[in-house]
């Protein structure tokens, strides 16, 4: 029997998909943040439930190979990065190590899952943060979430975004104290200073910075914007958001551009790209390029195929498809990443593809007797609509390329399609998110022939 607040030694012989060793007391499951595979420890536990328990790493006694000291001073209280203890080679062996047990317990899939792709340099990569604003005694603060709580943590650097955004972060702390502009205060529903999100460009300088505010205005923008762009010359984009609600969801409806115009640009294999305040564009494009390399591999298009990228977003992929192709279709249900896409197409000289807004499982509808020959599917975290699923297998199109922030989701689409005809012949996970336990997989799905 598990007592909470007792101590117990222990060895840890799992992890969690989230990164948590796993170990066993009398059979019963115990996970303990930071601690590894393979490592010995004293812990205490803290919360038992009926089925497993939580416990606090106490004192180490076996150290594994793979710890690695965190390079960040908020580390232990923020929770973001929470792989920064694995050393980056077992952070990949981990990440493909889930992917291939997730795939197989949830999806009864059984299939050739390859190395995890890392990175060189895996920090400083993140080309979008999103930073809350508070206030702790009086003063301003800026940063990043305590773990599973919205308490702010003044952030001094955060190793995974580029230098110049926790240096942007700083600077607009103090331009708005300077100013004597409060931050929201969102146990009692005042203040005006919500959120800052800030984006860099991969291949460019351009950087864009969205302010989010509880009230409609944001009092002195003009004297904020010229402090903003006279310091760092490479913001071309600067945005206000209102946002009135009691909500999570970052922006609200109205925008207005107080600076430049309403995007940055990339470029991803030799495509550029306008990316607006609200559209979805991925994280880490670095990695992106790598990512839809192995996608269009997957695809192995020969120039005359019809093809649907599903949950398009700005086209990012349909568009580097678009030369290997006869016609692209994407959708999307955010109307402004679907007008970006077919400026990018138009940008890009791109004839062959067309982009329409809605939900996907109601556009596909319009597509439905089209000869379709190739679907590029890469859904949010939720993964696709059954429907979605079911017109596609109604439309028996031959070859589907599944990208998935989400391994789980992954496993269950993939089970449906399994049980549909079709085979997954190899998936290949991206390290998209280092130092973080999130996990990116590319697939490669095929209809079996019949007979
Ligand atoms: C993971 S992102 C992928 C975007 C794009 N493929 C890329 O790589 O940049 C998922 C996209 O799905 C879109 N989305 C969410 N639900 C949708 C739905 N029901 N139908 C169509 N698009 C949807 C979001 O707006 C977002 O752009």
């Amino acid at each position: 029997m598990v007592e909470k607040n007792e101590y117990y030694a222990v060895e840890f012989i799992d992890m969690t998909h989230d990164g948590m060793g796993v170990c066993k007391i009398d059979g019963f499951p115990v996970f303990v943040a930071n601690a590894l595979k393979g490592e010995t420890a004293e812990i205490k536990i803290v919360k038992v439930n009926s089925s497993f328990a939580f416990g606090r790493l106490i004192e180490i006694k076996d150290k594994s190979p793979y710890r690695k000291e965190p390079i960040c001073d908020h580390f232990s209280e923020c929770g973001g990065c929470n792989l920064m203890h694995m050393d980056y080679q077992m952070q990949l062996n981990f990440k493909k190590y889930r992917t291939k047990q997730t795939l197989r317990k949830l999806g009864k899939i059984e299939t050739s899952v390859k190395d995890a792709v890392g990175m060189l340099n895996p920090y400083y990569y993140r080309n979008k943060a999103v930073i809350p604003f508070g206030e702790e005694n009086g003063k301003m603060i800026a940063g990043l979430y305590r773990k599973r709580s919205h308490d702010i943590i003044d952030m001094k650097r955060c190793y995974i975004m580029p230098k110049v955004t926790s240096d942007i972060v700083k600077f607009m702390k103090n331009v708005f104290e300077e100013l004597n502009i409060p931050a929201y205060n969102e146990t009692i529903g005042v203040g005006v200073i919500r959120h800052l999100i800030i984006r860099n460009s991969h291949k460019f300088d351009d950087i864009s910075v969205t302010i989010v505010t509880l009230t409609p205005k944001l009092p002195k923008k003009e004297i904020i914007v010229k402090k903003l762009t006279s310091r760092y010359n490479r913001v071309v984009s600067v945005v206000h958001n209102f946002n009135p609600d009691n909500t999570n969801v970052i922006l609200g409806k109205k925008s207005k551009v107080l600076f430049g115009e309403d995007f940055i640009r990339d470029e991803i294999n030799g495509v550029q790209f306008k990316i607006s305040h609200r559209s979805f564009y991925q994280v880490n494009p670095a990695q992106t390029e790598e990512m839809y390399k192995k996608a269009l591999e997957y695809a192995d298009l020969t120039n005359n195929e019809v093809i649907i990228d599903a949950y398009c977003g700005i086209g990012t992929i349909g568009l580097s498809a678009a030369k290997y192709a006869r016609v692209v279709l994407g959708v999307d249900v955010v109307k402004s990443a679907i007008a970006d896409a077919a400026e990018n197409a138009a940008f890009n000289n791109i004839k062959n593809a067309k982009f329409v807004a809605g939900k996907a499982e109601d556009v596909i509808q319009q597509w439905r007797n089209y000869d379709v020959d190739v679907l590029f599917v890469d859904p949010p975290r939720k993964g696709c609509d059954r429907s979605f699923l079911e017109t596609v297998v109604a439309m028996d199109i031959p070859k589907i390329v599944y990208i998935s922030c989400n391994v789980s989701t992954l496993a269950r689409d993939l089970n449906f399609l399994q049980s549909q005809g079709y085979e997954v012949l190899e998936a290949t996970p991206f390290d998209m998110f280092p130092q973080t336990s999130h996990i990116e997989v590319v697939t490669k799905i095929r209809k079996k022939k019949q007979g």
